[in-house]
């Protein structure tokens, strides 16, 4: 493939040039003072992200490492475990508790519906013992935005932990660890903060601290204890280049300004959710009002096969998009928005769908200035 190809995923995003450069610097011995102190300076520096004073570890492995260190850490086989779940990642964590031996109380609701709230309160109402309440902030495989605060409000009075993965929306959505509640906060590298994919961010609370050390947890790697113990907050060697990389990442985010930065893809998201609703598009989420900051979700047109759509535009127009996962399949696309997109990227990806849609048969009106493009 042409290596122009513009990735439009929901991460991993394009890195910016500046990041690649950092990570290209001589590698320093991991246990030395100037990478200790590099690697200790961005964990702090993390907690700003967070919105959290409590500690915040930095991880070698994608996203899901944080998660699976989320629930080895408190889950012994029989605990009980609310896993709320409407879509991929949600379902993710469920499977995560089950690998673990964890009991499974699944809220379950169809992919796109939002959550109701009132539901998670039942549920704990009608069984104390429950150990832990896991969800998804922003589910990336429906574009929708989840009612973190709302549910940290129920579950803050319950012995419960509430266990939130943040992978696609932590540094392009507010979150607020500290005020919502949130006891595990698990989070990646490759989409909103602007880093590649391999490292991954996990936040943890008194609260959950004091579970974590009554747990007798099977896992080696990923035991947070271990890291909590460590003079560096790091028992394994940790990945030099890409801590390079986290500083040059973070640095971006503070010269844009940290709530700016959260604003840039709120604009984003609403300059791309009004652009393919003006081509006649319907979106995902049934509630515009839960639509994701950092990713959107379309039906693919009645007479459309979205596997085509998605094909068309990585080979027309080198422009790759995602297609839906599992049953939603050839049904949705989702258009990513997340670090260092702006909208000239946005420009040209939705002038491109349409172009493509309307090869594909979709019936549109092309704006004047891609007429003469589409019939080249
Ligand atoms: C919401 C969410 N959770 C979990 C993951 C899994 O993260 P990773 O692929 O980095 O392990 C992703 C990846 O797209 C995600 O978007």
């Amino acid at each position: 493939m042409d290596e122009d190809f513009l990735l439009m995923i929901p991460g991993p995003i394009p890195v910016k040039p500046r990041v690649f450069r950092a990570m290209s610097m001589k590698i320093l011995p991991h246990r030395g003072e100037e990478f200790n102190k590099l690697y200790m300076e961005q964990s702090e520096r993390m907690k700003k992200i967070f919105k959290t004073k409590n500690d915040v570890f930095i991880l070698a492995g994608s996203g899901t490492a944080a998660m699976d260190a989320a629930i080895a850490n408190i889950v012994q086989p029989g605990d009980k475990v609310l896993c709320i779940t409407s879509g991929k990642f949600g379902e993710r964590f469920r499977d995560i508790v089950k690998a673990y031996k964890g009991l499974v109380i699944e809220l379950k609701y169809d992919w796109g519906m939002p959550i109701n709230t009132e539901d998670v309160k039942k549920a704990l109402e009608k069984d104390p013992s429950i150990k832990a309440v896991t969800m998804v902030h922003n589910e990336t495989s429906t574009g929708i935005r989840n009612p973190v605060a709302e549910i940290g409000k129920i579950v803050k009075n319950t012995r419960a932990l509430l266990v939130v993965d943040t992978i696609s929306s932590l540094g392009g959505d507010n979150i607020e660890v500290d005020k919502w509640g949130v006891d595990l906060c698990a989070s990646g590298s490759q989409k909103c903060i602007g880093l590649p994919p391999g490292m991954s961010f996990i936040s943890v609370s008194q609260k959950a601290w004091e579970v974590i050390e009554k747990t007798d947890s099977t896992c080696y790697y990923l035991n947070l204890k271990k890291y909590k113990n460590n003079k560096y907050k790091a028992p394994y060697t940790q990945p030099v280049s890409m801590t390079y990389g986290l500083k040059e990442a973070l640095d971006i985010i503070d010269e844009y300004g940290f709530e700016n930065w959260i604003k840039k893809h709120e604009k984003m998201a609403k300059a791309t959710r009004e652009a393919v609703k003006s081509i006649g598009l319907k979106l995902f989420p049934n509630d515009e009002k839960t639509c994701s900051n950092t990713v959107t979700s379309i039906k693919v047109p009645d007479g459309i096969d979205g596997q085509e759509l998605v094909k068309l535009m990585r080979e027309k127009h080198g422009i790759i998009i995602a297609g839906g996962q599992d049953h939603l399949k050839g049904k949705i696309i989702r258009i990513g928005h997340m670090g260092g997109v702006t909208e000239k990227e946005i420009i040209v990806t939705i002038a491109c769908l349409q172009m493509a849609l309307k090869d594909l048969g979709y019936n549109t009106e092309l704006p004047s200035i891609l007429t003469p493009i589409w019939k080249l």
